[in-house]
């Protein structure tokens, strides 16, 4: 793989400053942020006004931890436009959340908002490895989505040649990318997957393609499966992080020279991990849940929004700025079987252990009795691999899921092509259990 480690010179003067002028920074900022938000969004005046506290109360950044939290549901509550801090005629964009469940939330970005975003994204791609001048095909979804007009316009702010392309229609993402030679490609990692297997169908050798690096993100991926798509496509891939309550694409990004968890752009986003349960802010190093407070936000500052992604913090490397670790997944995805706590991303990386199995996979938990079940469907590698051979790569993932998540797990080795594919975020868990 090629070496793209950026020119120290290219980077923002923030990005390698010490760790005392980032604070400075920081305080200075969120001052003004969470003063801009009491002024002018109703709803946090009458959350600080609840706790007692006021904007002059921050003196250090240590004092947010007196500020109350903002969820999604007071997204929600004040549906489409009552968390905005500037008037309607301001918002130059909106964005939003699908939610599977409910109201959708919206999210909305002033000209300035823009701006800031478009710089962090194009940080967010130097960072992987990319350049100006580079061709850039874009995979992520345009519309609501913000991965796909944030990858845009981050890419275009770098002085790079985007191809817009969204997800979807798998043959003509395949076809471009021979066609144009891109290096970069910003796309989930599940639909990468989905690309390469079209690459394999068509007889195009993946390693052979022009592309050097991926930034993949907007969904959970383990080290495992950045083995598998780097060895794939001889190519760098590299993770980014973001959430269209605090932005989009770009909150945070690994650095292509080290791939050791995502810096976060902590110019413009506070970051702080707490207990889910007590909502007390923990020790840098220790596993909760993200918590970010925007500092230069004007449209929708958000004040200490809990994401429900779970991580933790670590300090610096290739930045100034913090790390989080690659995310295990959210709250809201764990599953609880039989008292052991499993996520998604436990049993990817137990899948990619398993020579004659694809990446592809499901999870559907079901309700025997008052037990809950779970059956892992996945692919073998081969068509027509024989029932003998499907059995055996069944029996050889059920034995490390039960050996090293702790869990007994039914597991489905279909034939190349059964699992659902996404074009966008996978769908990683069905739950068909009985609503209670
Ligand atoms: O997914 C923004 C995005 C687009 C990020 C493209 C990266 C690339 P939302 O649709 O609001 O925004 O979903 C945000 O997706 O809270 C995480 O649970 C998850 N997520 C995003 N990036 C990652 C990642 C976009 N790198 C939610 N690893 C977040 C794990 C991620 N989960």
């Amino acid at each position: 793989m090629l070496d793209l480690t950026p020119d120290r010179a290219s980077l923002d003067p923030i990005e390698t400053a010490s760790r005392d002028e980032i604070a400075a920074l920081q305080l200075s900022r969120m001052k003004w942020s969470l003063a801009h938000a009491y002024e002018n969004v109703p709803h946090t005046r009458a959350a600080f006004d609840a706790k007692g506290v006021h904007p002059d109360d921050l003196r250090t950044l240590g004092d947010l931890a007196k500020f109350p939290f903002t969820t999604k549901d007071d997204l929600r509550h004040n549906y489409p436009f009552g968390m905005f801090a500037v008037p309607r005629e301001k918002v130059v964009r909106l964005h939003g959340s699908s939610g599977t469940t409910g109201k959708p939330t919206v999210v909305g970005y002033t000209a300035g908002d823009i701006d800031i975003w478009s710089d962090l994204v194009a940080r967010s791609i130097r960072a992987s490895g990319g350049r100006p001048g580079d061709i850039v095909h874009v995979s992520y979804g345009y519309g609501l989505f913000t991965g796909g007009l944030g990858a845009h316009y981050g890419a275009e702010r770098l002085g790079c040649t985007v191809v817009p392309v969204s997800g979807g229609m798998t043959e003509r993402q395949v076809s471009l990318i021979t066609d144009f030679k891109p290096q970069v490609i910003m796309v989930t990692p599940s639909y990468m997957l989905s690309i390469l297997d079209e690459f394999r169908a068509e007889g195009i050798d993946p390693r052979e393609s022009s592309l050097a690096v991926g930034i993949f993100g907007a969904e959970p991926w383990t080290n495992a499966m950045r083995s598998e798509i780097e060895q794939a496509f001889d190519m760098h891939a590299v993770d980014i992080y973001g959430l269209s309550e605090i932005m989009g694409p770009g909150v945070a990004n690994e650095c292509v020279e080290t791939k050791d968890g995502l810096h976060i752009w902590e110019d413009h986003f506070y970051p702080e991990v707490i207990d889910p349960v007590t909502g007390e802010v923990l020790p840098d190093g220790e596993i909760g849940e993200l918590v970010f407070t925007t500092l230069t936000k004007e449209a929708l500052p958000m004040v200490r929004y809990r994401t429900r992604d779970l991580t933790r913090l670590l300090p610096g490397t290739a930045r100034s700025m913090r790390r989080m670790e690659k995310i295990t997944g959210r709250s809201d995805d764990m599953m609880i079987l039989r008292g052991v706590n499993v996520f998604p991303t436990q049993i990817e990386e137990q899948i990619l252990k398993c020579a004659g199995l694809a990446p592809h996979f499901q999870i559907e938990l079901s309700r025997s009795g008052r037990m809950d079940d779970m059956t892992v469907h996945v692919e073998c590698t081969i068509v027509a691999a024989g029932e003998e051979a499907r059995a055996a790569s069944g029996k050889e993932l059920a034995h490390h899921i039960k050996s090293v998540v702790g869990v007994t797990a039914r597991i489905n080795v279909a034939e190349p092509g059964n699992v659902a594919r996404s074009e966008g975020k996978a769908k990683r868990v069905v739950d068909n259990r009985p609503r209670s």
